[in-house]
């Protein structure tokens, strides 16, 4: 016998488990869109990006001492972020007078000056959006979520940090490029590649087909692994 409470928390259950398996974004799905009040005003996601890449990013709170140091480090590397074309957004559920109160810590304290818009998700609709909240972790923090989007509004990246580490945001660097390159190549990029490094010959390419394709010529290790030179770089 099911008694009314007990059913209605299958009902909870079923409903919360089926939202969150919905709300879980994978690669290649499109990103979806929203208009979210902002330090730099109101803001919709695909007006923002436009034709650029997009980093959306959340933390989990203002005024605590790793985020100070990862909104820091982003706003200094805004011009690599500019030569890459990739438009930065920053989420927490805090409020828009709290961020703005934040970013002058941020800029005094990391020697920055806070130059992308962080969004107030006081109703977490953007953070649910993207399942940037994580029960088991926080019920009501977002965590250390990344995303990164392309110009056709795919998401290319999602990473997960819990909020004691700080991200590298050298890495997303890395990974920009490397998504970048082989969006136009057909070449993947190998553990640890940096940028100018060589690249690993897609397995679709038939070893016959690479010097036509790669006149930078190549390197056969194995039938499976080919490398050559970066194909954008001179
Ligand atoms: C931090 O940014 O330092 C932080 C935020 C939430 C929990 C733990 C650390």
């Amino acid at each position: 016998m099911v008694y009314p409470t007990e059913f209605c928390c299958l009902i909870i259950y079923f409903l919360t488990s089926q939202t969150s398996s919905i709300m879980s974004l994978k690669l290649g799905d499109t990103a979806p869109n929203f208009t979210a009040v902002t330090t730099a005003g109101e803001i919709n996601l695909y007006d923002y990006l436009g034709d650029s890449w997009g980093l959306l990013f959340s933390h989990p709170a203002d005024y605590t001492p790793v985020c100070t140091t990862e909104l820091g480090r982003t706003a200094a590397l805004k011009a690599e972020f500019d030569k890459r074309n990739v438009k930065v957004l920053a989420l927490s559920v805090d409020s828009l007078e709290s961020h703005n109160g934040w970013v002058n810590d941020i800029n005094e304290t990391q020697n920055a000056t806070v130059n992308f818009p962080i969004i107030a998700d006081e109703s977490r609709e953007v953070a649910n959006l993207y399942g940037m909240i994580h029960p088991n972790a926080s019920d009501t923090l977002t965590v250390r979520s990344v995303f990164i989007i392309d110009p056709d509004k795919k998401i290319k990246l999602t990473l997960t940090y819990p909020a004691s580490t700080g991200r590298n945001f050298l890495e997303i660097l890395r990974v920009i490029d490397s998504l970048q390159l082989t969006a136009h190549h057909s070449v993947a990029t190998p553990a640890d590649w940096k940028d100018g490094e060589d690249c690993v010959v897609s397995p679709s390419i038939p070893t016959e087909e690479i010097p036509a394709k790669f006149p930078k010529g190549f390197k056969l290790i194995k039938p499976y692994l080919r490398m050559t030179p970066q194909p954008n770089k001179d």
